[in-house]
């Protein structure tokens, strides 16, 4: 990133971001297959550990020493969301934690930081890859050094999509399968990975061209959602407009894609 170009204060944000998400990706780390204190939340299947809550805490109090008033909405009800600053934090401390619990190798931190209402700084940390995705609004979405640009993928016959399922799927009627069969029958592969946040970026990186999932909080999304716009992709709903503030309605594409996709939601 040309940080000359980028403005102080976001910069400031920025660094902050990076260093909260490194060291909670660092517990994740020394934690990743050892024992866990494993809980459940709405469902059965909805689980929590200690390094979820571990990690909130760390990023929390590290932000709040720094920036005290900034107001934060964090996933496990650490955070003080308030309307009186103009920044806000937007935090999963561990994204992909069914993923965790199983040592499945494929989780990550997410948080975003919007300015305003508008989404200003993401940054996903995937501790076990080593990899850190970075965006700020107008300077580009980045992997390390590298500047992320979507795929160019135009046809979905071609594409690998990627999806996910919440946590009532067992009872909710509204379970996604409808959309996963179709598009399953028209792209060249499709996945379920795990990680909200990582699928957004590997969209940004063009290793995925597409993704969509429903029932998602804004935690999963506002880092990521940032992430592909800057990597030159498209966010939207399902109909093409704005993603909701609440993030739980989203199609992300390398923009080639997205008419392509909204199609397929709308079938
Ligand atoms: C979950 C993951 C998963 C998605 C779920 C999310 P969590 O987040 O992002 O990929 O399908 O809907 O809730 O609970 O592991 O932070
Ligand atoms: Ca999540
Ligand atoms: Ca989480």
């Amino acid at each position: 990133m040309q940080r000359d170009q980028v403005d102080k204060e976001n910069l400031e944000v920025l660094d902050l971001a990076v260093d909260l998400a490194s060291q909670a990706g660092a517990i994740q780390r020394q934690r990743y297959e050892t024992q866990l204190d494993v809980r459940t939340k709405s469902a059965s299947i909805d689980l929590v550990t200690e390094v979820d809550r571990q990690c909130e805490a760390l990023i929390i109090a590290g932000l709040q020493a720094v920036r005290p008033g900034d107001a934060i909405l964090a996933e496990e009800g650490g955070g003080r969301d308030h309307d009186e600053s103009p920044w806000r934090w937007v935090i999963d401390p561990l994204d992909g934690t069914t993923n965790y619990a199983h040592g499945f190798p494929r989780f990550c931190v997410s948080i975003g930081v919007e300015y305003r209402g508008s989404r200003r700084i993401g940054v996903v940390y995937d501790p076990l890859l080593d990899e850190l995705f970075y965006a700020v609004h107008g300077a580009g979405a980045w992997l390390g050094q590298r500047r992320l640009a979507v795929s160019s993928t135009a046809v979905l016959g071609e594409a690998l999509v990627a999806t996910g399922f919440a946590y009532d799927v067992h009872d909710s009627q509204d379970d996604n399968l409808a959309r996963f069969a179709q598009v399953l029958k028209a792209a060249r592969g499709i996945r379920r990975d795990g990680s909200a946040a990582l699928d957004l970026c590997y969209v940004a990186a063009g290793r995925l061209d597409a993704y969509w999932e429903f029932k998602l909080h804004a935690w999963d999304v506002v880092a990521g959602c940032l992430i592909v716009e800057e990597a030159g992709g498209c966010v939207s709903d399902i109909l093409g407009g704005p993603v909701p503030p609440a993030g739980d309605e989203i199609v992300a594409t390398n923009a080639l894609l997205h008419a392509a996709i909204l199609a397929q939601m709308n079938a």
